[in-house]
């Protein structure tokens, strides 16, 4: 089986002015470990995906959010096609704040994936139980079924092109960290049911990260766990010498 490039996705969410993120490239760009064992992918206000797009050295660019239709009436919203014009690669689509304070229900993130993977966009999109659904033992049937409307009609030549982010809700911006076994396991069961939907060969394929209070103290165990491709790092990622320290965990491993 051919070894899954590792992701080190940051998130910026909803934070900094341009200046903020025009210094922050330029510190990274010269500090960062330049490496083809893993990628770079910085998610941030759509506001400045072009700056960064064209300042930025060897980091892809990635959008928050995008509408799954090409074009209309929809004020304030952004298209897939106007995040490739500007050459951003990646898009978070689905992630549990864009679901709980902007009502994105499953079908919504099954539209966004599509449409997505039909620009050449690559799409992560973002799973994961609240706590509710955790202690009444129901995660792995709730995981069942965000994956599988998530994937809802998408070729088997798509998948791989697809990256998943395992993101429980109760370890998103928390401090609580998910027990690395347990991400291992979780991560693990996603890959079972794309296995289940399509094939092992492509389930192989596909990078499943891990989000909620990565920082650069927990990341070296949860890289060690052989299902977790990756991750999806909030907070942590937005000062410059956490994020440094998280991209050398990443180069160290
Ligand atoms: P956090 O956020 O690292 O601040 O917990 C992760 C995310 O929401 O993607």
């Amino acid at each position: 089986m051919a070894k899954r490039k590792k992701i080190f996705a940051a998130n910026w969410k909803m934070n900094k002015t341009r200046d903020d993120a025009l210094s922050f490239i330029y510190e990274v760009n010269t500090a960062i470990p330049k490496s083809d064992t893993f990628e770079t992918v910085l998610f941030t206000p759509s506001i400045y995906l072009r700056s960064l797009v064209k300042r930025q050295e060897d980091m892809k660019i990635g959008a928050q959010n995008m509408h799954y239709l090409d074009k209309g009436a929809y004020t304030g919203e952004i298209s897939a096609d106007m995040l490739t014009n500007i050459g951003v690669s990646y898009v978070l689509i689905g992630h549990s704040e864009r679901r709980t304070y902007f009502n994105e229900k499953d079908g919504e993130v099954n539209l966004k994936v599509k449409k997505a993977l039909e620009k050449g966009l690559i799409p992560v999109v973002c799973v994961g139980e609240d706590l509710k659904t955790r202690d009444s033992g129901k995660t792995n049937q709730f995981l069942e079924t965000q994956v599988k409307i998530a994937l809802m009609g998408i070729e088997e030549k798509d998948i791989p092109n697809v990256v998943i982010a395992y993101e429980p809700i109760w370890a998103i911006g928390s401090g609580k960290v998910a027990e690395p076994k347990d991400a291992n396991d979780a991560i693990l069961f996603i890959r079972e049911q794309i296995k289940k939907l399509y094939n092992k060969k492509v389930a192989d394929k596909v990078r499943i990260l891990y989000g909620g209070s990565v920082s650069p103290g927990n990341l070296p165990v949860l890289l060690e766990q052989p299902e977790i491709d990756g991750a999806l790092v909030g907070g942590a990622s937005l000062k410059v010498d956490s994020f440094l320290a998280l991209a050398n965990t990443f180069l160290a491993k």
